[in-house]
């Protein structure tokens, strides 16, 4: 089984999602905040940026729909792929999660990705790591490369249901993924809106918000 999620599965704790009304896209610009170019030339603004998010994301607490993934694994063989950056799913208790779009909880050096720290305070210009690179935060800007796609790729080739959660499906690669679903695998949809899923095949939708939507889903898997 394999979950893909995005920031609608952690709007219930208290994250604001993206492109909806009063998502963080309407307060800031996507390129002046969460791209390397933004990084290049306004380190400042992205840190202040990301700083903040880090310590919303510390506070948040998982939901329960957060948890009724994390349960699905008493049933199934799950793989979580998730595009959100905090570790609620991993707080929830789910045990494998991989992160298209980075992690909150990690920073590193700017000149080596592997060089990764523990991102449990406000990083500030002129923090350095080991080699001497200015430490950023772990997360996969606009204009940067996606490495998780090829392991998320061969997740989601093998699956034999997948289930979407609260993500719009708006952002490449990422939404690509489902180009790659098997024949005949149902896809469940948990979202209150519509996301572009009309080219795909099996689609249940299950018009509901994360937490009612995955107690919907897990009743219908009962079945
Ligand atoms: P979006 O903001 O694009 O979409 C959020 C989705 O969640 C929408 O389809 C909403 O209808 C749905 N939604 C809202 N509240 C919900 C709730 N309580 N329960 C369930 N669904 C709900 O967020 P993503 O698709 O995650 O990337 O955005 C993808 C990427 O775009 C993010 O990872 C981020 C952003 O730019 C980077 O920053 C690299």
């Amino acid at each position: 089984m394999v979950v893909l999620t995005g920031a609608g599965v952690s709007e219930e704790s208290g994250l604001n999602t993206f492109r909806d009304s009063g998502g963080v896209w309407e307060k800031y610009s996507v390129e002046e905040v969460a791209s390397i170019q933004a990084w290049q030339q306004n380190p400042q603004l992205v840190l202040d940026f990301y700083n903040k998010r880090r310590s919303d994301a510390e506070k948040a607490q998982p939901n329960g729909a957060h948890k009724a993934i994390a349960d699905l694994e008493d049933k199934y063989d799950v793989a979580v792929i998730t595009q959100n950056v905090d570790d609620l799913h991993e707080r929830a208790g789910s045990t494998y999660v991989l992160h298209l779009h980075g992690e909150l909880t990690k920073m590193r050096s700017e000149s080596d990705e592997h060089l990764l720290y523990a991102y449990n305070k406000d990083i500030k210009l002129g923090d350095k790591a080991k080699d001497g690179g200015q430490l950023r935060p772990h997360i996969v800007w606009f204009g940067e490369a996606v490495p998780k796609m090829t392991d998320a790729l061969g997740l989601i080739g093998c699956a034999d249901i997948v289930i979407i959660v609260g993500t719009s499906l708006s952002v490449y690669p990422a939404a690509s993924l489902l180009d790659f679903v098997s024949d005949g695998t149902p896809i469940y949809v948990v979202d209150p809106n519509t996301p572009n899923t009309s080219h795909l095949k099996n689609v249940i939708p299950i018009r509901k918000k994360a937490v009612e939507g995955m107690k919907e889903l897990m009743n219908l898997l009962e079945k």
